[in-house]
C-alpha cells in the first residue's frame, strides 16, 4: 500500500498517465480509446504525477468549479471540472438506535442515494463523460443491472451525448428503467443476466462501435474514489479520527477497487498512515458471492458463478470483473467479505428506514452484513465504522412496498378514520 510512487513515463499528458495492474505497461491517456492492457488485458489504472494531501482538496475552487462534491477533489482527478450536477458530498448520517443495537462505538451511514440520479454511479459518471468527452467519442454505453444505466442517460444527455444501455431483462428495479428511459438512452434488454449484458457491451466496445462506461473503465473509478475521501473527511470533522471500517456493498467490485486507489494514493502522498486505512469489509448476497468465496478461501481470483439471483437485483453479478484490484484491497486493508440472505437485506432495509434513511435493497446489504459480523465476533464493539447505502429506496418501490408495511382502505369519514387508528 505504500509502494513508492512511479516514475512518470514519457506517455504522461500534463502528469497522468494509464498504467496496467498486472504487467506495468504504461498508455497516454487520452490519445486512444483503450480499457484494458494491449498487452496481458490487464485491468488499467489512472496514475498521477503529484498527488494531493487533505490541504490540497478544495484548492482553486473560485476559478475552477464548486467547492463541494467530487469537483472538490479536482487535484486528484485527471480534470478540474466534469459534466457535473453536481454530485458528490453526500450526507454522512447518524443513526443512534440502530448504532446502539449493533453495538459498535459508532455507526454512520454515508447515503450515495442522494446523488443526482440516486446512486454513487454519478460519481464516476461525472468524469466518465468528461473523458469521453475529450476522446471524441461518438456513442456511450454500458451494461447495467440499473443504477449505471440511470446514471449514463443522465449524464449523457446533460452532455448531449446519444447513450445506448444493455440491461438483463425483466431484472432491473422500475424506477432505474424509468429514468434512462425519460433521460434518452436507448434501452436494449437481454434475455440473460448481467454478466452476459457486460460480455456484449464489450464486444461492442471492441469493434469502437460505442464508448464503454461500466466500472472496467479505469476513469469511472476515479470519480468513484472520492467517495472514501468524503467519508475520512467528515469523520474526522465530527470524531477527530478516521473511521476503522467501511463496509460495503460488492457487485462487479469497481467501488470497492475505488475506494482503496483514493486511500493508497492519501498514503502515497504522506497524508494518511497505512495503519489509519479503513479496514474494507465487503457484503454480498448469499445467491452472488463469488468475492465473498474467494475471501473466505484466500484465493487471489475469483470463479466466475454462472447462475445467480437475489432480490437485491443492483448486486446480482456472478462475475466481478474488478475482483484484481478488489481482492488486494480487502487482504492490504486487514478487511474481509460476508454473505447475507435476502431476508436479512430487507430487514436491513426495513431497519434503516426507521431512522429515515431510505436505500435500495442492495445498499442495506452494507447493514445487514454488519450485523452479521458482530453475530459472528468478528467486528469489535470499539470500532468506529461507516457503512455505505449505495442507491436510493425510490430506485426499486416494489421491493420497499414488501419491505413496509400495506396501505389500508378506510371509509370517506373522519370519525371512522378516528376509530380504526385508535385501535
Ligand atoms: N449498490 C448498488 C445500488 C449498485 O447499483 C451496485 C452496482 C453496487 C452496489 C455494487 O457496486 O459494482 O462497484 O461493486 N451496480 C452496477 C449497475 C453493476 O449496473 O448499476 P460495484
Amino acid at each position: 500500500m505504500d509502494a513508492a510512487p512511479d516514475a512518470v513515463p514519457a506517455c504522461a499528458d500534463d502528469g497522468t498517465w494509464l498504467a496496467c495492474i498486472e504487467c506495468g505497461e504504461t498508455f497516454a491517456p487520452f490519445e486512444d480509446v483503450r480499457y484494458t492492457c494491449d498487452h496481458c488485458d490487464g485491468l488499467l489504472e489512472v496514475r498521477y504525477a503529484d498527488l494531493p494531501t487533505f490541504d490540497d482538496f478544495g484548492a482553486g475552487a473560485s476559478t475552477d468549479g464548486p467547492d463541494r462534491g467530487v469537483w472538490r477533489y479536482r487535484e486528484a482527478l485527471p480534470f478540474d471540472l466534469g459534466v457535473t450536477l453536481p454530485e458528490g458530498d453526500t450526507p454522512l448520517h447518524r443513526v443512534p438506535r440502530i448504532e446502539e443495537i449493533v453495538g459498535v462505538d459508532g455507526l454512520r451511514i454515508k447515503h450515495e442515494g442522494m446523488n443526482p440520479s440516486g446512486s454513487f454511479k454519478d460519481r464516476g459518471m461525472t468524469v466518465g463523460v468528461r473523458v469521453a468527452q475529450e476522446l471524441d467519442v461518438d456513442a456511450l454505453a454500458c451494461a447495467s443491472t440499473g443504477n449505471t444505466s440511470a446514471a449514463l442517460a443522465t449524464y449523457g444527455g446533460r452532455a448531449g451525448m446519444p447513450t445506448r444501455v444493455i440491461l438483463p431483462q425483466g431484472k432491473v428495479a422500475a424506477g432505474k428503467i424509468a429514468q434512462a428511459s425519460l433521460h434518452g438512452a436507448r434501452i436494449l434488454e437481454v434475455d440473460g443476466n448481467f454478466d452476459d449484458c457486460l460480455d456484449i457491451v464489450q464486444e461492442l466496445a471492441a469493434r469502437g462501435v460505442v464508448y464503454l462506461l461500466n466500472s472496467l473503465n479505469p476513469f469511472r473509478l476515479e470519480g468513484q474514489k472520492t467517495i472514501g475521501f468524503e467519508i475520512l473527511e467528515q469523520c474526522y470533522a465530527d470524531y477527530g479520527r478516521f473511521p476503522d471500517r467501511i463496509v460495503l456493498p460488492v457487485g462487479n467490485a469497481g467501488n470497492t477497487s475505488a475506494i482503496y486507489k483514493g486511500f493508497r494514493e492519501l498514503v502515497q502522498s504522506g497524508a494518511l498512515d497505512v495503519a489509519e486505512v479503513p479496514k474494507l469489509t465487503g457484503v454480498q448476497a448469499e445467491g452472488a458471492a463469488p468475492m465473498v468465496e474467494a475471501v473466505t478461501e484466500g484465493n487471489d481470483e475469483i470463479s466466475r458463478w454462472e447462475h445467480v439471483e437475489t432480490r437485491a437485483t443492483a448486486i446480482r453479478i456472478g462475475n466481478p470483473v474488478n475482483a484484481p484490484k478488489a481482492l488486494p484491497g480487502v487482504h492490504n486493508t486487514g478487511g474481509t467479505a460476508v454473505a447475507v440472505s435476502d431476508n436479512e437485506i430487507t430487514a436491513a432495509q426495513a431497519h434503516l428506514a426507521t431512522e429515515g434513511v431510505g436505500v435500495e435493497p442492495a445498499s442495506a446489504a452494507s447493514l445487514a452484513g454488519l450485523k452479521k459480523l458482530r453475530r459472528q465476533g468478528r467486528v469489535d464493539d470499539d470500532e468506529l465504522v461507516v457503512c455505505l447505502t449505495t442507491g436510493h429506496l425510490l430506485k426499486d418501490p416494489e421491493a420497499a412496498y414488501k419491505a413496509g408495511g400495506d396501505p389500508e382502505p378506510v371509509p370517506n369519514d373522519a370519525d371512522a378514520i378516528l376509530e380504526q387508528i385508535s385501535d
